[in-house]
């Protein structure tokens, strides 16, 4: 085999195992779904207290984005990445064993921390792991494993759905646990991170196992890092040339939720049934079709985000994004069976250009635009604006489809896209094939 082949070949291992967290974010944030019509009869629960369970989980990540930042930096991002194994452990545990609602509220809370920190720690591990040439594709494949998460979700749900059995619903996370803890076992901590701890020979001895003859050039570019602050700092954040960086992290993580998309994610049974799917058993159906387009379109992504750049795919995307919530609209301005199919295909259109644009490209941003020493708790805070906006998005959706019906609020997504549209054309820079250096030096012009 040959080098090149052999360094891909563990690159790859290292991706996936870091990537699986990208697994239990996309599996917890959506189990929720089928679980919660067996939970709310068994339980009795209010439609509150419904609401209180689905939202809990966003609070939880939201800060354990903000937390998740300074305890990478701090104890690395592979004991991080432990932690969340750890947290996840126990939120699946008291949810599995629920005997109430305080239970409920209990596990969904702490698998919210589990998921706040995993949504920074994952992509930030992998693109510290990944030559610049392929960071694009490394970081989205945690991109790719929250789309499988999800998909997992729906189809464990409608597999125990017959029983009404939740709790294996909930259990079946164990086993997703489970592989991840082995995995990480055989996975070093990266580079850069060691590097900034003063670390510099096992830097070089990770170094030379995931690059072998590229590992010089590497060292030195992380020797480059002159800007690596000794002593981590918050304040280093509002300097003059972090700004920019700071800006646009904070902005693609917001412009991922804010466009609406788990408005589908969370919601799109509903949608499907108010747009004319009379049984629910349609509406599943149309759902899981929803979480395959959005699969199969992200394994496009992987391919076209270091070949195309960053920046076209935004474009792309958010244009054709904003194209088909206009048509999602003009379908609920209809009715009938000609109306419910082209909103089943304005939905899932929406979803595609979603898939191979802000799913991956956000967390590639943030991932990426950042120096390696204030990376963790920068990316910390623009997963915790994420978090913060997918909660508002989650918490005023049904009520705005109270005031201003279906098509306003689809609509009003849409134009959403399109101011997003301005701040990607604008403002974001390209970083294809870029290493982190040469991202830093372009902030300091
Ligand atoms: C987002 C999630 C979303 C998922 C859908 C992720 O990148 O952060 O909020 O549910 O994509 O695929």
């Amino acid at each position: 085999m040959s080098k090149g082949l052999k360094y891909t070949g563990f690159s790859l291992f290292i991706t996936c195992i870091a990537a699986m967290g990208g697994l239990l974010f996309g599996f917890n944030t959506s189990i929720i779904s089928g679980a919660l019509l067996f939970l709310a009869k068994d339980f009795e629960l209010t439609t509150f207290q419904e609401e209180l369970i689905v939202s809990t989980l966003l609070l939880g990540a939201l800060f354990g984005a903000l937390m998740g930042g300074v305890i990478a930096d701090k104890i690395g991002r592979k004991k991080t990445l432990f932690l969340t194994l750890f947290l996840f452990f126990i939120g699946v545990f008291i949810l599995a064993q629920a005997s109430g609602f305080h239970a409920l509220l209990l596990g969904r809370l702490i698998s919210g921390l589990a998921v706040g920190i995993v949504s920074m720690a994952a992509p930030l591990y992998i693109a510290e792991m990944a030559p610049a040439e392929h960071r694009g594709a490394l970081v989205s494949f945690n991109q790719l494993a929250i789309t499988l998460g999800i998909l997992m979700a729906y189809v464990v749900s409608y597999t125990f759905a017959s029983e009404g059995a939740w709790r294996a619903m909930f259990a079946f996370g164990y086993i997703l646990i489970g592989a991840q803890f082995v995995g990480l076992f055989f996975v070093p901590e990266t580079p850069s991170w060691l590097f900034s701890h003063n670390k510099k020979e096992v830097a070089e001895h990770v170094l030379h196992k995931i690059r072998h003859a590229q590992a010089e050039k590497h060292l030195v570019d992380l020797g480059k890092h002159e800007d690596v602050p000794t002593k981590k700092d918050w304040k280093e954040l509002l300097k003059t040339d972090m700004r920019k960086p700071f800006l646009i992290g904070i902005g693609v993580a917001v412009l991922q939720s804010v466009t609406g998309i788990n408005t589908v994610i969370y919601y799109a049974p509903n949608i499907f049934q108010a747009a004319g799917f009379d049984t629910a058993h349609t509406a599943l159906l149309a759902t899981v079709l929803v979480g395959i387009v959005n699969v199969a379109v992200t394994i496009v992504s992987l391919w076209l985000i270091d070949r195309i750049g960053r920046k076209p795919l935004l474009i792309a995307g958010l244009i054709g994004m904003a194209l088909s919530l206009v048509l999602l609209g003009v379908a609920f301005l209809g009715s009938g069976e000609a109306a419910g199919l082209i909103s089943l295909v304005a939905l899932q259109l929406y979803v595609a250009f979603f898939a191979v644009s802000l799913g991956p490209v956000a967390w590639v941003l943030i991932a990426e635009v950042y120096p390696l020493g204030i990376r963790g708790r920068a990316m910390g805070i623009a997963t915790f604006a994420n978090w913060a906006s997918n909660y508002i998005v989650a918490l005023t959706f049904l009520s705005l489809i109270r005031e201003w019906g279906v098509v306003g609020t689809f609509w009003l997504y849409a134009l959403i896209c399109f101011f997003g549209l301005w701040f990607v054309i604008k403002l974001v820079p390209e970083t294809k094939g870029k290493t982190f250096e040469q991202i830093q030096n372009y902030w300091k012009k």
